[in-house]
């Protein structure tokens, strides 16, 4: 009797599970606007407080960083109706918005611009602050506060002027977001800025550092008045800092095999916001058991696997919280596709919770490009990276190590190393070895003719090693890495011409240049890398103790003859390749994807030919990462019974040993 409830329990859970995907499946990433079915009869909801967005401004010709802005904001501006009567719209500044600026202007000012939603007709929403630097009183200050914005149906129903850009703004504003230079600004504390009687901005999690910015850091925090640091009542309140995420070990095996298919280690941070019953936001803040069962799917043939894990499991066999993690594959790249986190508002974790023990479900689907490595190996990032679904989660990974396809031996293959852990972990000192760093993630560099059109794209991960002479003469030879996040130049080979180039410069000390032509005369419709230039400028980051720093060091090979493909086609190549470009100086190039010659509009790779040395492995088909949704759906179907049922059984053998 006991075994039949349970096994219909197995079976009904799904279906619960899978209506909560499909039916909240794009809540999370779907803009809040499009939400509101009948503006005039029902009134919309209140909005759910403003996600926190990261934010932060690089100077244009050093790239150091000279701002940094973390903050939500709540948006309320009045306007007009067809009807002649006063309204109010409710927005919140997207934590996806784009993030320019000027790290000091002619006037003084550091100025920000975030700017969203990013579509093609550009943004509805402009929105600038400017700080101003006091040298005398050694501050800074909010000193100018501009906001354009299009009367757009979405955020501004039935307005009479709809779809017209309309600007609000304040100058000489004193007193705010106001700190000590050298320090940051922070207030958790809602700051609100009236604009006459149009707007009201609501700042909600500021911390802002406008100058001196040091690295990629916040200075230490000048916390605002209303935060109450200063009110002796530290018993109650602020509970202490959680310790770092524990880092767990987890793997899937493979039913059919007894051997491991997918291996995870990582530590994970959750950040949740929630209503307390007495009306205020709290956050939750708890973090993934290293105990938690693990189930999962190996890879089911068409690319996908994925990880659950469930935790505390009580003696009820039931656990309030179930993550998933769900990755993909695609020429020959995995990468994490999506996450999705069931949750109970526990008292534990959510304490005083207007709604206690109801289950809440957080989705995030075609996430592009996180966690991604070449399938074989393993993605390696000790760094924090953080995911943010844009309403109330943050998950903060630290110490990742994953590894989701083609598991050997029950270990890791070799890691691919994140971005973030390069410029962190310093070089290792001693002499290098003759073997390369592990390999960065991909650039993706895209060069524009005349026109404005992307012309050229090519996506790689570059290392080069130069020899050099040290302060004690003997030769050294240094490893650099081509920055994936730099902005590409370059020309095309227009319609006439037979070579096109991609020059990529960085640091005002590096320039790379790679040349690709078409193969004249034999064959003019194939193509291949046939030059590569390597200019330098000596100095201590790059080369340790160097004799001749400052110096300028130049390597050319203008006879190359490596990736082989076809005009108006793209070219991959998984394989890193090693070219000498002189005696002093020789380059890798890996996982790269490249079309030199006849792209199609607007950038996108055109139909792929794969390079001989990445031979011909299973898997992988040419449109991953694109069919999204549907899979995803799908595929928590899949699992969402697999798993269960993997729990059920478990939870029934332990039954059947007493
Ligand atoms: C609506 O806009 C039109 C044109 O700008 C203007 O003439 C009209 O007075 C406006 N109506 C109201 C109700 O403000
Ligand atoms: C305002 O937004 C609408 C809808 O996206 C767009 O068609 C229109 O061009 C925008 N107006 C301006 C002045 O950019
Ligand atoms: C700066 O912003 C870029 C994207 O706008 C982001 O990728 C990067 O992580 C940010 N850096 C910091 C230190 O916040
Ligand atoms: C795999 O997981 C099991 C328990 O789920 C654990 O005992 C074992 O140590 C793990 N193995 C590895 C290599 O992580
Ligand atoms: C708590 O939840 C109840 C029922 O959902 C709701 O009516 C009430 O307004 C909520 N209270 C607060 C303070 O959010
Ligand atoms: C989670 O909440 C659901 C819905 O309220 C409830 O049925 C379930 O028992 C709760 N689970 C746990 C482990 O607390
Ligand atoms: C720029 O590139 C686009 C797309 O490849 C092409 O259609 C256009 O003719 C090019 N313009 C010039 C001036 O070469
Ligand atoms: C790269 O180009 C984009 C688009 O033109 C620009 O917004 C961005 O600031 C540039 N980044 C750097 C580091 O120059
Ligand atoms: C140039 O590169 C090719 C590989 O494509 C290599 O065979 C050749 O030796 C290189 N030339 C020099 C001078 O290093
Ligand atoms: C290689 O480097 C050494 C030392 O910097 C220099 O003397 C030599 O000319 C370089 N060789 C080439 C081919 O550039």
């Amino acid at each position: 009797m006991m075994a039949n409830s349970r096994g219909l329990m197995a079976l009904f859970l799904p279906m619960l599970f899978l209506y909560f995907v499909l039916g909240t499946g794009r809540a999370g990433v779907m803009p809040r606007s499009s939400e509101r079915a009948d503006a005039t009869t029902i009134p919309p909801p209140p909005l759910p407080p403003p996600a926190i967005g990261r934010f932060n401004v690089s100077d244009s010709s050093t790239g150091v960083r000279c701002i940094l802005v973390h903050m939500g904001v709540q948006f309320k501006i009045q306007y007009t109706s067809k009807d002649g009567d006063d309204l109010m719209a409710d927005f919140q500044l997207s934590p996806y918005a784009d993030d320019s600026g000027s790290c000091m202007d002619g006037q003084g000012l550091a100025n920000i611009l975030l700017q969203w939603p990013l579509s093609d007709e550009g943004p509805n929403y402009q929105f600038t602050l400017s700080f101003k630097k006091d040298t005398v009183a050694q501050e800074f200050h909010l000193n100018d506060i501009v906001l354009n914005y299009n009367l757009t149906e979405g955020d501004f129903p039935n307005a009479n002027e709809t779809n017209m850009i309309k600007t609000i703004e304040e100058h000489g504003i004193q007193d705010t977001f106001s700190a000590p230079l050298g320090k940051s600004y922070k207030c958790r504390t809602e700051q609100t800025i009236q604009i006459g009687n149009v707007a009201t901005i609501n700042f909600v999690g500021v911390q802002l550092q406008p100058f001196e910015v040091q690295g990629d850091e916040f200075a230490e925090p000048n916390v605002c008045a209303e935060d109450g640091v200063t009110t002796p009542a530290p018993t109650t309140k602020p509970p202490p800092p959680l310790p770092p995420p524990q880092v767990g070990h987890f793997n899937v095996t493979d039913p059919n095999t007894g051997d491991m298919c997918i291996l995870a280690s990582l530590g994970l941070q959750f950040k949740i916001q929630y209503d307390s019953r007495d009306g205020d936001e709290d956050m939750a803040d708890f973090q993934l058991s290293p105990r938690a069962e693990v189930g999962g799917e190996c890879d089911n043939g068409q690319g996908e696997a994925s990880i659950l894990m469930r935790w505390p499991v009580g003696a009820d066999g039931n656990a309030p919280y179930t993550l998933a993690l769900v990755f993909t594959k695609a020429r020959n790249i995995f990468s994490l596709n999506g996450l999705v986190f069931n949750y109970n508002l526990t008292q534990d974790d959510f304490p005083d919770a207007n709604e206690t023990d109801s289950q809440k479900t957080i989705t995030m689907n075609d996430l592009k490009d996180q966690f991604s490595a070449p399938v074989g190996q393993s993605y390696k990032c000790q760094a924090e990276q953080t995911l943010q679904d844009g309403t109330v989660a943050t998950f903060n990974f630290v110490g990742v190590q994953l590894q989701p396809f083609e598991v050997k031996g029950n270990t890791f293959g070799s890691p691919r190393v994140c971005a973030e852990d390069f410029t962190t972990t310093p070089r290792p000192p001693g002499p290098s070895t003759t073997a390369y760093e592990p390999l960065p993630i991909p650039g993706d560099w895209k060069v524009t003719n005349s026109s404005g059109k992307v012309c050229m794209r090519v996506k790689a991960s570059i290392q080069f090693k130069v020899k050099y002479y040290k302060t004690d003469n003997t030769m050294e030879q240094t490893d650099l890495t081509v920055p994936p996040h730099i902005n590409a130049t370059g020309t095309c080979a227009g319609v006439t011409g037979n070579s096109a180039s991609l020059v990529l410069s960085w640091d005002n000390l590096y320039t790379v240049t790679i040349k690709f032509s078409k193969n004249i005369g034999t064959d003019s419709t194939s193509f291949k890398l046939n030059n590569i230039q390597v200019e330098y400028t000596v100095n201590e980051d790059g080369f340790p103790e160097c004799r001749y720093c400052g110096t300028a060091g130049r390597a050319s090979n203008l006879t190359v003859d490596a990736y082989h493909g076809k005009v108006g086609r793209a070219l991959t190549c998984t394989t890193p390749v090693v070219i000498p470009v002189d005696t002093n100086v020789t380059m890798k190039i890996a996982e790269l994807e490249a079309q030199p010659f006849g792209i199609g509009q607007g950038g996108q790779f055109g139909e792929t030919d794969q390079c001989p040395q990445d031979g011909t492995p299973g898997g992988g088909g040419g449109n991953g990462g694109t069919v999204a949704l549907a899979v995803c759906l799908t595929l928590f179907c899949v699992i969402a019974l697999g798993v269960t049922c993997y729990f059920y059984r478990k939870k029934r053998s332990e039954y059947q040993k007493f």
